[in-house]
């Protein structure tokens, strides 16, 4: 059995990657975050050397949106220090690295999927943090592979769908934003593409390197997800509210998001076989663990 590290064990792509558990010879080990605190990047040589890892899985982040405007600092350090140390002992110890980033890295201005090489203008402080993150990454000499994911879904944490739930069971109509498009990625199938690239760059060293995308396929809006989310719920008799498409002007954040986030997977489908699922299907497995179906 050979052990890849994993950080952010308790995340949502964390806990994804933990409840796989085992893949063909592979274990995924995750330090608290005492044992492994971002915060502490001085300490990655240390833990780098503690045992032979085959691969390391950088899930972990600081990913408040929008509280990341107001403490900047820290997210810098989690986000875009850490991850340039990690790459950097891991090249020292020749291990490979995969990395999570985001689709906040674009500024949404395009009006169809991303391609990877594409130009990035991060709006906010968690994207400028996360690119800064991916430049010490590319940066740091070994191999590596960046994995950018955009709205991250699971049965865990917080995320879109336990807030729609947790609000559907307080009110009967909800105002959700209806200008945003993007691809949710259940952490999940996300969880299988780490494990796969992670597992694939441990034993070959030629695999693919460089920078990939992942989400469910298709494209939609935060309002529409939101209706889906609902239409799954009653089903399975869960809560369910009525959802009022607004515009990103009548829901003021403190982070600006981009209007636009679909990522192209054309890359990761074609060097690494991988094919997601379409977001709906993806969605509804969260849901039947949120809310399991009715048996009669
Ligand atoms: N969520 C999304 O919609 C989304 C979208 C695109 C990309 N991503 C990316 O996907 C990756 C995983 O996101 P996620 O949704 O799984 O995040 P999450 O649920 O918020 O989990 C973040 C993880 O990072 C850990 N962490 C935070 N600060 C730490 C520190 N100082 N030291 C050690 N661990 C620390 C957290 O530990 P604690 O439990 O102790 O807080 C937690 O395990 C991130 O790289 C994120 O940028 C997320």
């Amino acid at each position: 059995m050979r052990d890849i590290l994993v950080t952010g064990g308790s995340g949502q792509v964390g806990r994804a990657l933990l409840a796989a558990a085992e893949h063909d010879g592979f274990r995924f080990v995750a330090p608290t975050r005492d044992e492994l605190d971002l915060l502490r990047p001085e300490n990655f040589a240390g833990i780098l050397a503690a045992r032979p890892w085959a691969a390391i899985i950088n899930a972990g982040a600081y990913t408040a949106v929008d509280k990341a405007e107001t403490e900047v600092e820290e997210v810098w350090r989690i986000n875009a220090l850490a991850p340039a140390v990690l790459a950097r002992e891991a090249a020292k110890v020749n291990v490979p690295l995969v990395h999570v980033s985001t689709d906040y890295v674009f500024s949404g201005l395009s009006d169809r999927p991303y391609l990877e090489d594409e130009r990035v203008a991060p709006l906010g402080v968690y994207g400028a943090s996360k690119e800064a993150g991916e430049q010490g990454v590319r940066t740091g000499g070994g191999r590596c592979v960046i994995l950018r994911a955009s709205w991250v879904v699971s049965p865990w944490r917080n995320n879109f769908i336990k807030t729609m739930l947790r609000l559907g069971a307080e009110r009967e109509v909800l105002s959700v934003v209806a200008d945003q498009q993007g691809s949710p990625t259940s952490a999940i199938d996300l969880a299988h593409a780490l494990s796969t690239i992670a597992r694939t760059l441990a034993y070959d060293a030629a695999a693919p390197t460089g920078t990939f995308h992942f989400s469910n396929a298709g494209v939609t809006t935060w309002a529409d997800f939101a209706a889906e989310i609902f239409r799954l719920s009653a089903a399975r008799g869960g809560p369910s509210a009525r959802v009022e498409p607004i515009t990103t002007a009548q829901y003021s954040t403190a982070a600006r998001r981009p209007a636009y986030s679909c990522l192209s997977t054309e890359r990761i489908q074609k060097l690494y076989g991988l094919t997601p699922r379409p977001w709906r299907i993806a969605i509804a497995d969260i849901i039947d663990e949120l809310i399991p179906p009715r048996t009669s």
